[in-house]
């Protein structure tokens, strides 16, 4: 097992099946244009053999299915089922959930047991001014056919101070009504928020949204794993909430995230462009590729932040937060 100084490893991996989003969302992407996929996507199959080699090097444990967009892939079909028979602890999949209702048996049927669907308001308007796509009604009938299936649900939102505040508390009432966990997701100064004053604008930290939240409920923090990226609450007799606190309570330090992008490339860390390319190892047979990999996994937890996110310009879009 590869282990860093501040005794991290890499456990959870996420892997992005394309680049290409059917959403353009505002922290997102600059222009309302969307996302397109990479130049040299892998296979479902090259996906799932990077995934297979990843458990063995580095010890995944968890795996996370993003994006761009997972369900707009046609790969999503075949790569499901195929890691849901991997030896892993948990597989989530990372969806904004408009294709939710055209893949639903396929979720079902593979025997996930839960999925984080995005959703950053309940106003119709709204959403399509954030998302700059899609229809609202479809997400929440998408989110309704997985509870009906007994999935758990996570629902990320990232609030912003002029698009979404008046969200925080209605979309945590909605979110307790129906039995699934509200992530409030702070603002990430990444890609083109970096440039230009829509960062300090929007951005609402996790003091503030707890003081909203306050104004109606009672709420108390509980432990969290160590290696996770959320600060968890209960509201007693009505559930849980979460915030990923990437400025106010940063948990670089605690980092076990391993990152692989549509086109084979793995990242250390979401706040660093450095990336190693996995497809010359792709190519070879099963124990030559684990011994190749062994410095490559090195290199990337090298590539790990001590302490805060630092940022960058390119990452988060096409590799899935
Ligand atoms: N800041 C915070 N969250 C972001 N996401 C994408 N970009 C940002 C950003 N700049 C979130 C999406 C989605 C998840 C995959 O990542 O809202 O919930």
């Amino acid at each position: 097992m590869i282990v860093d100084a501040l005794g991290r490893r890499f456990r959870n991996l996420r892997v992005s099946l394309t680049a290409a989003c059917n959403y353009a969302c505002t922290y997102c992407v600059p222009d309302g244009k969307k996302l397109q996929a990479a130049d040299f996507e892998l296979s479902a199959q090259q996906l799932v053999y990077a995934v297979e080699l990843l458990v063995d090097a580095a010890g995944i444990e968890k795996l996370r299915i993003t994006g761009g967009e997972p369900l707009l892939s046609p790969k999503f079909d075949a790569l499901l089922p195929a890691v849901m028979g991997l030896p892993l602890s948990d597989v989530s999949v990372t969806t904004n959930g408009q294709l939710i209702p055209r893949k639903a048996d396929l979720i079902v049927d593979s025997g996930l047991r839960r999925i984080n669907i995005s959703l950053d308001t309940l106003n119709p308007e709204r959403f399509r001014a954030i998302a700059r796509s899609g229809d609202l009604q479809t997400v929440l009938k998408g989110m309704a056919l997985m509870r009906e299936a007994g999935l758990k649900i996570k629902v990320n939102m990232v609030p912003m101070r002029t698009q979404n505040a008046d969200q925080i508390l209605p979309m945590l009432d909605f979110c307790l009504e129906h039995g699934m966990e509200l992530r409030y997701i702070e603002l990430m100064n990444m890609g083109h928020l970096r440039f230009g004053s829509g960062f300090q604008r929007d951005f609402l930290g996790m003091e503030d949204i707890l003081e909203m939240i306050a104004a109606r409920y009672e709420f108390t923090r509980t432990d969290a794993p160590y290696d996770s990226t959320a600060v968890r609450f209960e509201i007693p007799g009505h559930g849980f909430f979460g915030i990923i606190a990437n400025e106010s309570e940063p948990f670089c330090s605690s980092c076990t995230r391993l990152r692989l992008s549509s086109n084979g490339r793995l990242y250390g860390c979401l706040s660093n462009a450095a990336n190693h390319d996995m497809r010359p190892v792709l190519a070879l047979p099963h124990h030559h590729a684990m011994a190749s990999l062994q410095s490559t996994l090195v290199k990337a937890l090298g590539d790990k932040q001590d302490l805060s996110f630092k940022g960058e310009v390119t990452v988060m879009k096409f590799i899935g937060g």
